[in-house]
């Protein structure tokens, strides 16, 4: 049985070992297709391979048909935005994720980019403090549950919204429950997006949400990039000279951004959350056992499909 590794923006190298000391104890063959540039590599490599795991690497209907043999496929992460669902399971290929494996990395990002912007791009000026200032959390998984641990460390006031997250199970936590986005966003300086990229979510947050922030409000975004309304961003930072933007994951019209708003905004030159070593780690492990897990057991557990 071969296990494919394709990643166009590679594992840590540890984290390469421990995928193929899994691997190979398993009797499973490792493949390993790294920092590839075209997609016709990974149709290539997908050919023959029993199993795969993949990073934000693009799991398209072309690639998951060029994979006659594959039977699992597993994103190491969160988000499977970037699997055709509906291709695999056609394809009767099981799908999985790696849920909570990467989120400490993203989360330590978030205060990351928080503490820089606040510090005024460590220009030497003077800025401001992250203490007892508001940060409302978008969404309350995996991610947003470790920015809110840190964020107490910090002494920062924390609020969330989350739809699926019950007011009581939040309020244990000594997190003010926000009934929507709207209310969130309207009452923290501080905003940080963890919501998954789908059909719900595209581009939802635009220029009429953002623009109830408070005054100097930051919005932090180490989720995805489609849940961004480009547009009305570029709009916002126009109207509002007092607001910020901080992404991970960088726009499509990135040129523009940078050229009209340098001093409102701070993207990363990749994408780079979960680009620790902990978290290669932890998601290239789990990623590894889950298929071993599922190849000699069965066990579904992390299905998305
Ligand atoms: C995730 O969904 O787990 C993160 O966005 C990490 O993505 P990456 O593996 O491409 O760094």
């Amino acid at each position: 049985m071969k296990v494919l590794v394709a990643t166009e923006k590679p594992f840590a190298p540890a984290a390469v070992q421990e995928i193929r000391k899994i691997v190979e104890a398993n009797d499973y063959e490792l493949v390993l297709l790294e920092k590839y540039t075209d997609k016709a590599q990974l149709i290539e490599a997908v050919a023959d391979v029993d199993a795969m795991i993949i990073r934000s690497d693009k799991a398209t209907k072309e690639v998951l048909d060029a994979a006659k043999n594959l039977k699992v496929i597993v994103r190491a992460g969160a988000g499977y935005d970037n699997i055709d669902i509906a291709a695999a399971t056609a394809n009767n290929v099981v799908a999985m994720n790696t849920p909570g494996q990467n989120s400490n990395a993203v989360a330590e990002l978030v205060f990351g980019m928080m503490v820089y912007n606040a510090r005024s791009n460590f220009n030497g000026k003077a800025g401001t403090e992250l203490r007892c200032k508001k940060l409302g959390i978008h969404a309350y998984g995996n991610v947003g549950r470790n920015v809110a641990r840190i964020a107490k460390g910090f002494g920062m006031d924390v609020y969330a919204f989350d739809p699926f997250v019950s007011s009581e199970s939040l309020e244990k936590e000594g997190i003010k429950p926000m009934k929507s986005a709207e209310e969130l966003y309207k009452t923290c300086q501080y905003i940080s997006l963890h919501i998954p990229s789908n059909k719900e979510t595209k581009e939802s947050i635009d220029f009429d949400l953002l623009s109830k922030m408070p005054k100097n409000g930051v919005l932090v975004n180490t989720a995805r990039a489609e849940v961004i309304d480009e547009q009305g961003v570029l709009n916002l930072l126009e109207a509002r000279k007092d607001l910020s933007y901080l992404s991970d994951i960088a726009p499509k019209r990135r040129a523009e951004f940078e050229e009209k708003f340098a001093s409102q905004i701070l993207f990363t030159p990749k994408k780079m959350g979960a680009q620790t070593a902990e978290a290669n780690i932890n998601a290239g492990i789990a990623a590894a056992n889950q298929i071993a897990n599922l190849i000699k057991n069965g066990d579904k557990t992390f299905q998305v499909n």
